[in-house]
């Protein structure tokens, strides 16, 4: 029987099992240590497209392998966390021979109880079901842009925002900020200003909406959500002929802020936009 590779890593994880349990019984893994082979390392690091400004957190470091890739190959830095003493200080020991102590730090640590909140870079390997345990944390501890990358496994109905295979599928995210709700604007059109109250309904990533002018409704195309950049379009009739409105902007809690053009080429014309929000979707 051929097994698929999802099925059959969950079946080496399950094999795997036995051995770190009898080892260390007093301590209650919820993955077994499994490390990546070095070639999904290089594409987990470079699918989240990591730097030397990120501050990395590996959830389940197992022998430091991915953050030290990361520290030694990119000047990231970062933190590993692993329930399994012996896991650590191997860690340790191959951060020293990789010559980057300085920029990596192992900790035994539970992953559920860690502080996530300054990773500009999440890597895991662990199991589905953890990740999904996982799922709600990552969304409303890690700042909107943050990149998740995960070895083998996603995130339910969570879809990815980049998948890729080399031996092993990886799956990339980029962890969207809250824009579901209502949200009201002034744009100063050719033919005067006007007022929209938009309203964004927002599922991970995927958003869509509408705009309400007077008492006209404007669809918005296009929609995009990426990290804490929303954009779409709106088509704009208050002149005699109608062009589209390109908006953008960075999501700042419950503002936006950024630019509209209009129209394209040489009639081209750009304004600043700023929206709040003056209801969360509840
Ligand atoms: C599949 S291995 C991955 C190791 C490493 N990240 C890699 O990709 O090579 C999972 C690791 O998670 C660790 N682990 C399991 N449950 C944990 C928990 N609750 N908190 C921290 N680490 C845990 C295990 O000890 C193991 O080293």
């Amino acid at each position: 029987m051929i097994l698929d590779s999802r099925r059959r890593a969950m079946v080496v994880m399950a094999a795997c099992f036995a051995a770190p349990v009898i080892a260390h019984a007093q301590f209650n893994y919820d993955v077994p240590y499994v490390p990546t082979p070095p070639v999904v390392v290089e594409e987990m690091l470079r699918l989240a497209a990591v730097g030397p400004d990120d501050f990395v957190i590996d959830l389940g470091s197992g022998d430091g392998r991915i953050l030290i890739a990361a520290a030694k190959k990119f000047g990231a830095r970062g933190v590993g966390v692993d329930l399994d003493p012996d896991r650590i200080s191997e860690s340790v020991a191959n951060a020293g021979a990789a010559g980057v102590a300085d920029r990596v730090a192992f900790l035994r640590q539970d992953l559920f109880k860690f502080d996530i909140g300054q990773a500009t870079v999440v890597t895991m390997y662990l199991l589905p079901s953890v990740n999904l345990r996982l799922r709600p944390r990552l969304l409303r501890e890690l700042k909107p842009g943050t990149r998740l990358v995960s070895h083998d496994f996603d995130m339910g109905d969570w879809q990815p925002d980049q998948k890729s295979t080399v031996r092993k599928n990886v799956f990339l995210w980029i962890v969207p900020a809250r824009v579901d709700g209502r949200w009201r604007t002034t744009l100063a059109l050719p033919a005067g200003e006007r007022s929209y109250e938009i309203e964004i309904k927002q599922k991970f990533q995927e958003i869509d909406g509408v705009a309400r002018y007077g008492k006209k409704i404007a669809d918005l195309w296009n929609a995009k959500l990426q990290g804490d950049r929303v954009s779409f379009v709106m088509v704009d009739d208050s002149g005699p002929l109608e062009s589209n409105l390109y908006c953008e902007g960075r999501v700042s809690g419950d503002v936006i802020e950024g630019v509209v053009r209009r129209g394209i080429g040489s009639e081209q014309t750009q304004i600043n936009w700023r929206a709040t929000r003056i209801a969360a979707t509840s």
